[in-house]
């Protein structure tokens, strides 16, 4: 009897710790704050006391590096769809010569007929956003 409470506790907890060891740094860090201890010693006058963990949230707009990390980067580096290659200067100069405002406008609105979708597909990019993964792929594409 003992023994079987025993291997059922074992079970669980090993179950608990492949579960645990499946989580990514970003669950790992948000379980860690939610049971860090509260009431953490805070200094009267430190208006941080007590915030809000919004470290991990963006302050702003993405910077155009990150919005072509992650949403136009799968075409614009392999060239996939003929997508022309961020860097190869060849590709990109007719295209800058047409002037930024009108790469701005292919960027927010796509390329109609081509696998350049509006926004390269993101969505929850602002206009802004994508400005700036523009003005990132020119800068390094000339
Ligand atoms: C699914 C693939 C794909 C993704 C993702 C993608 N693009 Fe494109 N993009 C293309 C293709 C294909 C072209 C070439 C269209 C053409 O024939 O002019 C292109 C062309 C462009 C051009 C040049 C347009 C012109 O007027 O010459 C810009 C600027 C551009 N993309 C910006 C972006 C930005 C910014 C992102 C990410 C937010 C992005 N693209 C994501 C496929 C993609």
């Amino acid at each position: 009897m003992i023994n079987r409470v025993a291997i059922s506790v074992l079970t669980i907890l090993l179950a608990a710790g492949a579960f645990a060891a499946d989580l990514t740094d970003a669950q790992r860090a948000a379980i860690e704050q939610r049971i860090k201890p509260v009431g953490e010693s805070c200094m009267e006058g430190d208006n941080t006391c007590g915030a809000p963990a919004v470290a991990a949230a963006p302050a702003g707009p993405r910077s155009g590096e990150d919005v072509y990390n992650s949403a136009c980067m799968a075409c614009h580096s392999t060239g996939a769809a003929g997508a022309p290659k961020v860097g190869d200067a060849t590709a990109w100069a007719d295209r800058i010569a047409k002037g930024t405002d009108v790469l701005y406008v292919s960027g927010v609105e796509g390329v109609a007929g081509t696998g350049m979708m509006a926004k390269g597909g993101c969505m929850n990019c602002s206009d802004e956003e994508v400005h700036a993964a523009v003005d990132y792929m020119v800068a390094n594409s000339q």
